[in-house]
């Protein structure tokens, strides 16, 4: 069949590299891609979040399956619009997709099926959530409702800071999705995430990771995207594991079908884990990036078969074959990235760096010019490896980066340090 996929980043190229090794994938397609892409899929210049657009190239591309990957085409309904045109698309509704583009949506099914998360409130006036933080004092977390590209949380150690970031939420810092503010109790413990298919009904877990959201060594310096990653986490033992499954993640996707809001596609859940109880963070209702490169490096070919089964249904017959392997990601950013940084600065060596079978560099904001690959992104590069273990993985991914020749662009030296 010919495959859509949605989407120019990492996670996108990660996706694409798995599904172009699947025998059941004749043409791949990509929009918009990037420079990496290019090299497993024939990208093309179409707006992923424009439904109207990707049903049209479905048609005349005859099309068989869409995978979507960042939120945007989620949260605008791009599935829905697939879905009424007849098209096979892995990819939640808009009506499910609010688990991510409401943080208060997700409080309420929490509540609803008992789910063990965080206690919070939900303020649309200033005054009220500044009263609730008074009483309640530091450290607290203070949340935009809304999607705010992982920007719209502080961890407010003082009550002075939780003060002021009422204010800036409320006086437009994060734009529409300020308007409405939850305030959290502060969790202690150790984080991870949890990867898992839903076809709406049953569920199959495909793998967990760990990242490193600040942007400089020892965690330290401003949040990002994503610096790196590794899977499997430590940290979620098969018994953490079986209490994810059964306290949070099983009566979500039955309280969704109960809603008449069934969740189809990937539901990737943060998690917070103190004394081996995990609590619920946040979902999200697509691959984390960086987090798909090490869930896609240790699963392969045989993600397409997963995920047709969870556009189909069938994912009570599906399996996955697990290596008893591991996998470590290290981002090459630009200089500058979370803030301003410069586009354009030329990567050399990338052809060098993945001489190894086990390194893939998988591409997140790059484009070809005049022969050469340019930097078009923050994030530009992720470099990924697997290994029997994780020490192997890690000097594996850091052989490979050290290859690349790119004075414009930095790298986290410490990917994994907590788990090694
Ligand atoms: P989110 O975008 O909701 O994942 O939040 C971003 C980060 O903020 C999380 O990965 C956590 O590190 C932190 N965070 C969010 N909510 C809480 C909480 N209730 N307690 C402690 N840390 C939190
Ligand atoms: N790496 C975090 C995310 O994709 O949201």
């Amino acid at each position: 069949m010919n495959i859509l996929i949605l989407g120019g980043g990492g996670r996108e190229h990660a996706l694409a590299w798995a599904i172009a090794q699947n025998p059941k994938c004749d043409q791949l397609f990509c929009a918009p891609g990037n420079a990496g892409i290019a090299e497993v899929a024939q990208c093309v210049d179409l707006d992923p979040d424009d439904g109207d657009a990707v049903v049209e190239f479905c048609a005349a591309e005859s099309i068989g399956f869409v995978v979507i990957g960042p939120e945007a085409p989620l949260a605008a309904g791009v599935s829905d619009t697939l879905r009424s045109a007849r098209i096979l698309t892995f990819g939640p509704s808009k009506a499910a997709a609010q688990l991510e583009a409401s943080k208060t949506f997700t409080k309420e099914i929490c509540d609803a099926c008992g789910a063990p998360t965080a206690a919070y409130a939900h303020f649309s006036d200033a005054e009220a959530a500044k009263a609730y933080v008074r009483q309640q004092g530091a450290p607290i977390v203070i949340k935009a409702d809304g999607l705010a590209a992982g920007k719209g949380v502080v961890v407010a150690m003082t009550p002075g800071e939780a003060l002021s970031t009422i204010d800036d939420m409320f006086g437009g810092a994060f734009g529409a999705a300020g308007a409405e503010v939850v305030i959290e109790e502060f969790m202690e413990g150790e984080e991870a995430s949890f990867f898992i298919l839903s076809d709406g009904e049953n569920i199959l877990p495909i793998g967990t990771a760990q990242d490193h959201k600040r942007a400089y060594d020892g965690d330290t310096g401003p949040n990002t995207g994503g610096m790196g990653a590794y899977s499997p986490a430590p940290v979620m033992t098969p018994e953490v594991t079986q209490k994810a499954l059964d306290e949070i993640i099983k009566p979500t996707i039955a309280e969704m079908a109960k809603r008449g809001t069934p969740y189809q596609g990937v539901l990737y859940a943060g998690f917070m884990i103190k004394d081996g109880q995990p609590r619920l963070v946040e979902y999200n209702v697509r691959f984390g990036d960086p987090e798909c490169q090490v869930i896609m490096q240790r699963l392969g070919a045989q993600v397409l078969d997963a995920l047709l089964a969870t556009a189909e249904g069938t994912l009570d017959e599906a399996r996955i074959n697990w290596a008893d392997d591991h996998a470590l990601t290290v981002v090459y950013a630009t200089k500058g990235y979370p803030g301003a940084y410069e586009k354009g600065s030329v990567i050399r060596g990338l052809g060098v760096a993945d001489d190894d079978p086990f390194v893939e560099v998988f591409h997140a904001g790059t484009a070809e010019k005049n022969g050469q690959t340019i930097a078009t992104g923050g994030r530009v590069l992720a470099v990924t490896a697997r290994g029997e273990n994780l020490q192997q993985a890690h000097d594996r991914a850091y052989a490979a980066i050290e290859k690349i020749d790119w004075p414009e662009g930095f790298y986290r030296k410490d990917i994994g340090w907590r788990a090694l």
